[in-house]
């Protein structure tokens, strides 16, 4: 996408590489890993080919999610993103991530970073102040997002849907318009109220924006979504959230925060501008619009409105330089499907770690990357066989067919001359083409070359047959100048693959007891270069490893469940309801109801249909309880209905008053009244 194919290897780049920032409430997974590992891969080719390169990366540590799940933990936002933070490190620590800076959001820099963007943009009148009109939880004392309301939709009628969309009849709508609306955080009824946002103006930046985006910094595929946006037309855009909040106040604002997103990218100014300080390097000469340096986001497909609109508008507005390229990536798949909790396939960085050696899953995605944006399928099989093939089989195969030989018949010492100079210079020859397919991250293709030039090398070593002349006389040297070439063949090779596996190629470098693996370093031969005693330097993958990963992913998800459970406690998350009068209790008519008959509902998945018998009056009640029973369960019972409950039409009938049940996670269940109450009875 860049300017970069102009550049060659002989001029130091000046290069700024940055990862989306995980939010600091989860835990990594493997397809957060597919974005650090391309990024990580990206960077240590750079740094290989010696130009001036930083990865900077940083927790997303703010918003309301978090807030939240520190208090269900129990603990301050701030214990919380401090413990995320440690975990993440570990994780990337443990796949060869190797930030030169990880910092947080929740930063001395991030705040000053924020407020001198937005005071630059607000005294440039690009921020406008507007009421606006948001459900409330007065238990809680929150506004509420969208997603944390619950209620019944105005469509269909089916129960218990979030606030924007129906997943019962895909219906969208507002909040306002749900009947019966909760607050899914305290079960409170939610109220309208007004509040002062403040809004950042991206219409003023509309002529930029479009520039921007055909200007080479985004993929083809990626520009054409954003086109579709444009032609859509846009809006100012919301950045401030009203206390209570985790995040940083907007200056002269009191009570207002900057909402989470408005903070996030810049994030990546804060972590640089950390790492310059502690490096000395000169923070102005990468971010001030005349820079040369070049700076790349690496993020997923489901963020670029932020990264390829939103963020170069703010930059540009605050008189900093916008990025060079947003590389944007596609979505993890496992065996062909979305990850899934259930099927065990959702799995966790430190989980796979467990069982796996992480450099099989960094090649892995690097044989399937490219520079576009199509998810990325790890199918397990395919994932096992193309490592061992290629990894296993092919490169680790070249050094322990010749390291023997060379021990045996050189004393550790390969041979003075080079039997096949040619060879060689064609193997050096194509990291050329190799590093372009690199830069280009079309990882994919570099890899299939690397493959390719280890077929060649197996080849030469399989017909020269050193085992075979090494049991003829007086061939010594022969075999010896064959296992030379073989081991300076899969010199070579670990240069191209050592930005993809860096464990192996280090564990290599010391096998070859060479000073260094980088692109360069290449077109030097080993002659008469003594080499250490060889280790295996990767095991072929193990089925059985795979599957206890899986079945590890699926315990996970049961721990995750008890956790949640115990951190709600025995008692139920609704707090008691408001104090009511005696008068108000008399005018809900309850009453005994039998049974009669109870039935599924066609194309409602939650609903039973009941047929109610209150003593001779018959009602229908359609009740959401069909997940806890089956109908012919049901019938005879008897249990407790609201019986002036204003009729509600429903998709499939009119509902004539409403059962009583409770439900906690594991279920739900009626109330049924003692032996000898009778149908019609009030229930006082
Ligand atoms: N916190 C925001 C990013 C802020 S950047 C200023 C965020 N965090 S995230 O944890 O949800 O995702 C981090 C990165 O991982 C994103 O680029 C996201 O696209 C990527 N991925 C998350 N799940 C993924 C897959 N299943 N597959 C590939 N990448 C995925 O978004
Ligand atoms: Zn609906």
């Amino acid at each position: 996408m860049s300017n970069s194919a102009s550049h060659s290897a002989s001029q130091p780049r000046k290069i700024l590489v940055t990862s989306a920032l995980p939010y600091a409430n989860g835990a990594i997974h493997l397809g957060h890993l597919l974005e650090y590992i391309q990024t990580d891969i990206w960077v240590r080719f750079q740094k290989s080919r010696g130009h001036q390169c930083h990865y900077v990366c940083a927790d997303d540590a703010h918003g309301t999610a978090i807030m939240l799940r520190a208090e269900q933990e129990g603990i301050t936002s701030e214990a919380l993103i401090e413990r995320v933070s440690r975990d993440h490190q570990t994780d990337f620590a443990r796949f060869g991530v190797g930030f030169d800076n990880y910092h947080s959001t929740h930063s001395e820099e991030n705040r000053q970073f924020s407020e001198l963007i937005y005071t630059r943009l607000r005294d440039k009148g690009h921020i406008a102040t507007r009421d606006i009109e948001q459900m409330y939880d007065p238990v809680k004392g929150l506004f509420l997002a969208d997603r944390f309301i619950k209620g019944i939709c105005p469509k269909c009628k089916a129960d218990d849907q979030y606030g924007d969309n129906c997943e019962a009849c895909g219906a969208t709508y507002t909040p306002a318009e749900l009947i019966d609306p909760v607050s899914a955080i305290s079960g409170a009824t939610p109220e309208v109220r007004s509040s002062t946002h403040y809004f950042f103006k991206l219409p003023d930046f509309a002529d930029f924006m479009q520039g921007w985006i055909n200007d080479g910094h985004v993929q083809p595929q990626i520009r054409n979504k954003l086109l579709e946006w444009f032609e859509s037309g846009f809006n100012e855009w919301d950045i401030s959230r009203d206390a209570p909040y985790f995040g940083f106040e907007i200056p002269d604002a009191p009570g207002k925060y900057f909402y989470v997103w408005l903070d996030a990218p810049i994030g990546y100014l804060a972590s640089f501008q950390n790492l310059c300080e502690r490096e000395g390097l000169d923070f102005d000469s990468y971010w001030q619009p005349e820079s040369d340096a070049e700076i790349y986001h690496f993020i997923g497909k489901d963020i670029v409105y932020f990264h390829a609109l939103f963020w170069p508008a703010m930059l540009h507005g605050a008189e900093f330089r916008t990025p060079t390229a947003v590389n944007c990536h596609g979505f993890v798949t496992v065996n062909g499907a979305k990850m899934s909790k259930s099927r065990g396939t959702f799995i966790k960085a430190a989980t796979y770690a467990e069982y796996l050696n992480p450099e099989y899953l960094r090649y892995y995605f690097a044989a399937k990357l490219t520079a576009g944006v199509d998810d990325l399928d790890l199918n397990l099989e395919d994932f096992s066989a193309r490592v061992n093939a290629d990894l296993v089989g092919k490169v680790v195969n070249i050094a322990s067919r010749c390291a023997g030989f060379v021990k045996k018949l050189g004393g550790g010492k390969l041979s003075a001359h080079c039997a096949e100079p040619e060879l060689l210079a064609r193997v050096i020859a194509a990291g050329d083409a190799i590093a372009e397919d690199y830069e280009a991250r079309e990882f994919g293709r570099a890899m299939r070359r690397i493959m390719e030039l280890a077929d060649d090398a197996n080849t030469y070593i399989a017909e020269a047959e050193p085992w075979v002349l090494a049991k003829q006389d007086g061939r010594e040297q022969e075999v010896l100048d064959i296992c030379s070439v073989g081991i300076n063949l899969f010199r070579q090779l670990m240069v191209y693959l050592a930005p993809v596996v860096p464990t192996m190629a280090s564990d290599a470098q010391a096998f070859l007891q060479l000073e260094s693996l980088d692109w360069e370093s290449r077109h030097e031969v080993l002659l008469n270069h003594d080499i250490a005693k060889f280790k295996p330097l990767m095991t072929r993958i193990d089925r059985d490893k795979i599957d206890a990963m899986i079945d590890a992913s699926k315990e996970d998800l049961a721990e995750e469940k008890k956790m949640k459970e115990s951190a709600k406690g025995p008692m139920t998350d609704d707090p008691i309801a408001d104090e009511i009068s005696f008068e108000d209790f008399s005018k809900v008519d309850l009453r005994i109801a039998r049974i009669a008959k109870a039935d599924y509902v066609e194309g409602a998945d939650k609903l039973l249909k009941l047929t109610l018998d209150l003593g001779g009056e018959i009602r229908t009640v359609f009740s959401g309880i069909r997940s806890a029973y089956a109908p012919e369960a049901l019938e005879g019972h008897l249990t407790v209905m609201v019986a002036n409950l204003a009729p509600r039409k429903m998709r499939f009938g009119v509902s004539e008053g409403m059962v009583l049940a409770s439900s906690n996670d594991a279920g739900i269940y009626l109330l049924e009244p003692h032996a000898g109450a009778e149908p019609g009875q009030r229930v006082t």
